[in-house]
């Protein structure tokens, strides 16, 4: 039987331009790369993950009254996704994110939220009510919704997984309840803890300073191709990354926040083996452009864990 994984967050339309190197203030550069108009947010990509992979998924999040809003709905259907939550806004427009993507793969993100910041309280609880076997959320929404959606979690025994991204110091992580999994990457470690994690000491100082502001107990941070290194209090190391060429970095955390979840669900809560099945799917989505676009099927991240297997 498949778990179910609720997510409750961010839905946007991703503007996608690629260039080989930035403009400076006030100059024009012309580009021959590709543009991409793809389904992202940070929600959207963790619940078509989680579907891909194999997931009942539950997606619960608000989309403008538009065409952005409408091809969403769309998409996120005939991804097999259960669209019951997601609800249309009438006073704000869905979520856009303009992101620019440089030779290295590594991207710049600005998002408008729009409909994002206005999921209502009811939505959340009766989302929360489908009893999944997990939460995923992210910090794309409005933070209140946040903190009520793990206080409904925490009341039904329900597991919560939180990826720390947009991360801002203004948030209040010492609000959130009990979480099974707290997951930043480096940026959004950084921006909480003052600590940018690099080697082993830097990434234990970082996950002890955050398990001191937030009751979790896992510590998952994610350090692109470095892998992942998780902390609970007593274990701490590093899960090592499958090495890829990385042409667009977007969507890999949201993938591997998705991946991790599931996995950990599917495994009996083994955190190892769960790491290293999302350490292979934000690999994979590292080397294809876009963010829907680039996510796997389970099937294709097995296939891809052998062959790696099999280069060693
Ligand atoms: O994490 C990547 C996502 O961040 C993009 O898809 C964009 O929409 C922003 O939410």
């Amino acid at each position: 039987m498949k778990k179910r994984v609720l997510i409750i967050g961010s839905s946007n339309m991703d503007f996608v331009c690629n260039t080989e190197r930035l403009p400076a203030a006030g100059e024009t550069i012309t580009t021959n790369e590709s543009y991409m108009l793809v389904p992202g947010g940070k929600g959207g990509n963790t619940a078509v993950a989680a579907a891909r992979l194999g997931a009942d998924c539950v997606f619960c999040a608000k989309l403008g009254n538009d065409s952005y809003g409408k091809s969403l709905y769309d998409f996120y259907k005939n991804e097999g996704i259960d669209v019951r939550h997601l609800k249309c806004s009438r006073e704000y427009p869905t979520g856009l994110a303009s992101i620019i993507v440089e030779g290295n793969g590594d991207n710049r993100i600005i998002v408008y939220p729009g409909a994002n910041m206005h999921i209502l309280a009811e939505d959340v609880e009766a989302a929360v009510i489908t009893y999944p076997g997990a939460a995923i959320m992210q910090l794309e929404i409005n933070y209140e919704r946040v903190v009520e959606a793990v206080q409904h979690c925490n009341e039904r025994d329900i597991p919560v997984v939180i990826d720390a991204g947009p991360a801002s110091k203004e948030l209040d992580l010492s609000r959130l309840g009990h979480l099974e999994i707290f997951s930043p990457n480096e940026t959004e470690t950084e921006i909480f803890t003052g600590i940018r994690p690099y080697a082993y000491e830097s990434c234990i100082k970082a996950a002890i300073a955050i398990r001191n502001i937030v009751n979790t107990k896992y510590v998952v941070l994610k350090l692109g191709s470095k892998g992942c290194f998780i902390y609970d209090g007593k274990y701490a190391n590093f899960s090592e990354a499958f090495k890829v060429n990385a042409v667009d970095t977007t969507a890999a955390g949201d993938s591997f926040t998705a991946a991790l979840t599931l996995e950990y669900l599917r495994n009996g809560k083994n955190i190892l083996e769960a790491a290293r099945y999302a350490n292979a799917v934000g690999a994979m989505v590292a080397s294809k452009p876009g963010a829907a676009p680039s996510i796997p099927t389970h099937e294709e991240v097995l296939r891809f864990i052998e062959e790696k297997e099999n280069e060693k």
